[in-house]
């Protein structure tokens, strides 16, 4: 007999449905898991935070984030020239990409970059409010976020790492486009500090955020900690 029909004890159903309900099952099994495990980062397996949906465009403009965030403090800290070609990646409604506009002056460029048609849209009013011209909006994907290569000197990313889903390859994309020696700068919600009022995912240790760049071609620098709630991590590739 072969084992086709051969029955398994106990289940009255024969070896060939046995198997046959293994090979559907398990892969069934491992698409339910795969889609509801969160993703994490390779190397450091924090959870990578969701995305900020449109709905969130008001609180990046909220008042109070001034005194929160320190934005002009944080900026001043980079000491960035007149002239500069900057990019601020996840920039959302612009919250810091008019400020670097107004910094670089008419001279510079700064790249306004974002994966969401609407907060561009919005990012858009907002520099037109200002009578800004130096700004390029750009629209980036997960994973490419579609800037010139070897051409920025620096590349700003505030409260954005942490919810990039394809973290590896935006880094490697941002790399390109720096200039040798460009900076890659980080704000992000200080991870070690319990204190700090944001879900844990959405806040980042300098371990954490060290243990993955180095490992692409980024130097550490430095971290500058003078906001009340977020490190600045300064990196050059
Ligand atoms: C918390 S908001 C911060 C916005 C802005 N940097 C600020 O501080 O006002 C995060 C933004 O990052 C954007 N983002 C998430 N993943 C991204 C990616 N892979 N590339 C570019 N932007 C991304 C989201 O669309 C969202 O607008």
């Amino acid at each position: 007999m072969s084992s086709c029909t051969h029955t398994v004890k106990g289940t009255g159903k024969s070896r060939y449905t046995v198997k046959c309900m293994k090979r559907v099952c398990f892969p069934i099994l491992l698409l339910v898991f795969c889609c509801f495990a969160e993703d994490v980062h390779p190397i450091t397996h924090r959870r990578i935070a969701q995305v900020m949906g449109v709905g969130g465009a008001d609180w990046l403009v909220r008042p109070e984030r001034e005194a929160e965030e320190h934005p002009d403090q944080a900026l001043d800290a980079l000491k960035l020239p007149k002239g500069a070609v900057v990019a601020d990646i996840g920039a959302g409604v612009g919250y810091f990409t008019w400020r670097l506009a107004e910094r670089v002056g008419p001279s510079g460029i700064v790249y306004g970059e974002e994966i969401q048609q609407e907060m561009l849209d919005l990012l858009a009013k907002n520099m037109s409010a200002r009578k800004l011209r130096n700004v390029r909006m750009v629209l980036g994907t997960i994973d490419d976020p579609k800037l010139p290569k070897d051409a920025l000197d620096l590349v700003l990313l505030v409260d954005v790492y942490h919810e990039f889903s394809e973290p590896e390859k935006m880094v490697d994309r941002i790399r390109e486009s720096l200039k040798p020696n460009g900076r890659m700068v980080l704000l992000e919600y200080r991870g070690e500090d319990p204190k700090v009022p944001i879900r844990p995912e959405h806040k980042m240790t300098v371990d954490q955020v060290r243990a993955e760049l180095q490992p692409q071609g980024f130097r550490f620098v430095q971290s500058i900690e003078i906001l009340p709630q977020q490190h600045i991590l300064i990196f050059r590739k």
